[in-house]
């Protein structure tokens, strides 16, 4: 139960505490139950009884409850952010992470299904959603928020230990809620920097005969690669996709075959995904996108 980030401690600190009141309260009544049967014959009397549920069933719970308000409130607060805080915008979609980086004072960055974030420094997700409800949980750093359409719902995070963890979304949202995990990179914030740079910039060389056949098939339709097929914002964007550590979100290890397999039959791993199947692709075919793909790195 390691916590990771500032909101994940705190949210731990909690539940220790209320771990600890709970096993007093256990041991009290478990006492008294074997005080009640263990008494000699006589020994207890009503007014004695009253006295009992006076102070154990009236003040103590009061007290105690108080107490552990008291110290959940103000948990409740989000981490306090500033203007030149680094802003993420995360949209659940079906079953994917939707993911713009807003450095402030540069242009947006869109990526999908991992979320990288630099340890030390605060910062603002903004979680929405275009459809339907989803909630976002990453629990080595933080609590879960709820991404909603129509509304944006802000998750204030800190990293406290470079890592990689593992995200999860949190609420039956269709058939592949179970699939929509997310890898999160907590990096040094030098090597956040350097990253989210690499991030903004397109892919290079030119495409090649993998990249040709993607758009032969048609992928450039719902896919933005940034400086081979920009500008369709429908699909995950594949820019720097060979650089993710894991596939059609957390679903697949990312490898030439597993890309692949996925493009010629995606429902067979993520039932319920609008990307077409392609079974009637030749499987060289697949390969040679899956390759191109790989590549963009
Ligand atoms: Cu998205 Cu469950």
């Amino acid at each position: 139960m390691t916590a990771l980030g500032a909101e994940a401690e705190s949210i731990r600190t909690l539940t220790l505490l209320m771990v600890a009141a709970a096993a007093l309260i256990t041991v009290g009544v478990l006492w008294l139950a074997w005080h009640a049967v263990r008494a000699p014959e006589g020994r207890l009397d009503h007014a004695g009884g009253m006295r009992v549920i006076f102070w154990l069933g009236g003040v103590g719970p009061t007290l105690l409850l108080t107490v552990l308000l008291a110290s959940s409130l103000p948990r409740m607060r989000t981490l306090p952010t500033d203007a030149g805080d680094l802003e993420i915008a995360v949209d659940g979609e079906q079953f994917w992470w939707r993911v713009r980086y807003r450095p402030p004072g540069g242009e947006a960055v869109e990526t999908a299904n991992e979320i990288r974030v630099p340890v030390g420094r605060t910062v603002r997700l903004a979680v929405e959603s275009p459809d339907v409800i989803h909630s976002f949980w990453i629990p080595g750093l933080a609590g879960k928020i709820d991404a909603i359409p129509g509304r944006t719902n802000d998750l204030v995070v800190r990293a406290t230990q470079a890592g990689t963890y593992r995200g999860v979304c949190a609420e039956f949202c269709g058939l592949s809620h179970a699939r929509m995990a997310f890898d999160v990179i907590a990096m040094e914030p030098a090597a956040f920097d350097g990253w989210l740079e690499e991030l903004a910039s397109p892919a290079s060389g030119a495409p090649g005969a993998g990249g040709r056949l993607f758009e032969e098939y048609g992928c450039e339709g719902c896919h933005s690669v940034r400086g081979h097929f920009p500008g369709s914002p429908i699909g995950p964007d594949l820019t720097h996709f060979g650089a993710r550590l894991s596939l059609a979100a957390g679903t697949l290890p990312m490898t030439v075959d597993a890309i692949g397999r996925f493009i010629r039959d995606p429902s067979a791993f993520k039932p319920g995904v609008p990307m077409p199947a392609f079974r009637d692709m030749p499987p060289e075919d697949a390969e040679s996108i899956a390759v191109y793909l790989s590549e963009l790195q």
